[in-house]
C-alpha cells in the first residue's frame, strides 16, 4: 500500500538521520546549491531510499539532506521529480509525504520559471500567490485514485494554498535586500518538456499567468492535502511573453539560476530566521 511505502521510506531516512525537520525544502532547477549552506548535513542519495524515484534531469542532483539552516531543522530535496520524466504523480509527490511524516509542517518549494508577465525580468523572484494547474485541471492531479484519510480528505480545498503569513515574511526579508526583486503572482504549471509556443504563452497570459513552469503544483497539492503550510518561490530565468525572438534553452535556465544563487540563499536564510 502507498501509505506503507511512505512509512518505509520515512523509517529508512530516520535510521540514517535522527533529526525531526520543521521545514521541508524543495530546491528547483539550478537552485540546489543552497544545500551547501545546510549545517551538519546528512546526505542521502535517492537510490538509498526505498520507493524514491531517480533524478534524471541536468541541474537536479538527486539527494535528500537533513541538517540545520539558520538553526532551523530542515529536510531538503536537492533535485525533484517531474511529470515530464515519465513518473506517475504519486512518485513525483511521494517525497513530500515522506518529509511530512518526518515531521515537517512547512513546505518551502522553489522552481525556475518563465516570466509571462512582461514587467518581470530574468533574475527576479516571484512568490506564488496562487496557481493554475493546467495538467491538474485536465486530469493529471496527484490525488486521483483511492484517498487515504490518514493523509487528508477526499476533496481538499486549495483556495488558500499559499500561506499569507509566510508570504508576508518573505516580502519583509526581501525589503532588506535591495539587490533582490520579489514579485508576487500566479504560477501556471504546464506538463513540458517542450517549451511553450508563442500562441500558448499568449493564452497563458490571457488566463492570468505571471510565471510558467513544469513543476511545483503537484507537490503543493499533496502538501495541502496534509495541511502543510506552503511557501512557493519562482526564480524567473527567462522571459516567456510570447514575443521573444531568441529561443530558450535549458542551459540558459541553469545559468540564470546559478547567477541568482547568492540572492536566493539570502532570501531563504532570511525566511528561516523569521519562521515561527
Ligand atoms: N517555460 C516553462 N518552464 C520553464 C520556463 C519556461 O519558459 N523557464 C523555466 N522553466
Amino acid at each position: 500500500m502507498f501509505y506503507d511505502q511512505v512509512l518505509q521510506a520515512t523509517k529508512q531516512i530516520q535510521s540514517y538521520a535522527p533529526l525531526t525537520p520543521k521545514v521541508a525544502l524543495i530546491l528547483g532547477s539550478g537552485l540546489g546549491d543552497l544545500a551547501r549552506d545546510i549545517e551538519h548535513a546528512i546526505s542521502i542519495p535517492y537510490e538509498d531510499i526505498p520507493h524514491f524515484a531517480r533524478s534524471t534531469v541536468v541541474g537536479h542532483a538527486g539527494r535528500l539532506l537533513l541538517g540545520k539552516l539558520e538553526g532551523v531543522p530542515v529536510v531538503a530535496m536537492q533535485g525533484r521529480f517531474h511529470l515530464y520524466e515519465g513518473y506517475p504523480l504519486s512518485a513525483v509527490t511521494l517525497p513530500v509525504r515522506v518529509m511530512y511524516m518526518l515531521g515537517a509542517q512547512v513546505l518551502l518549494v522553489s522552481n525556475a520559471a518563465g516570466g509571462v508577465n512582461p514587467v518581470y525580468r530574468a533574475g527576479d523572484f516571484m512568490l506564488l500567490r496562487d496557481h493554475i494547474a493546467l495538467p491538474g485541471l485536465a486530469g493529471a492531479n496527484p490525488l486521483i485514485g483511492p484517498n487515504d484519510e490518514r493523509f487528508g480528505p477526499r476533496f481538499p480545498p486549495l483556495a488558500h494554498a499559499y500561506d499569507a503569513d509566510l508570504r508576508l515574511l518573505a516580502r519583509t526579508v526581501a525589503a532588506t535586500h535591495p539587490e533582490l526583486t520579489l514579485h508576487e503572482g500566479v504560477y501556471t504549471m504546464v506538463a513540458g518538456p517542450s517549451f511553450e509556443t508563442g500562441a500558448e504563452l499568449r493564452f497563458l497570459r490571457t488566463i492570468g499567468t505571471d510565471a510558467v513552469g513544469m513543476s511545483t503544483v503537484p507537490e503543493v497539492i499533496v502538501a495541502r492535502h496534509m495541511r502543510m503550510r506552503v511557501l512557493g518561490i519562482s526564480l524567473i530565468t527567462n522571459m516567456a511573453t510570447g514575443d521573444e525572438t531568441e529561443e530558450i534553452k535549458h542551459e540558459e535556465v541553469l545559468d540564470v539560476a546559478d547567477a541568482a544563487r547568492v540572492r536566493f540563499a539570502a532570501l531563504v536564510r532570511g525566511i528561516m530566521r523569521g519562521i515561527d
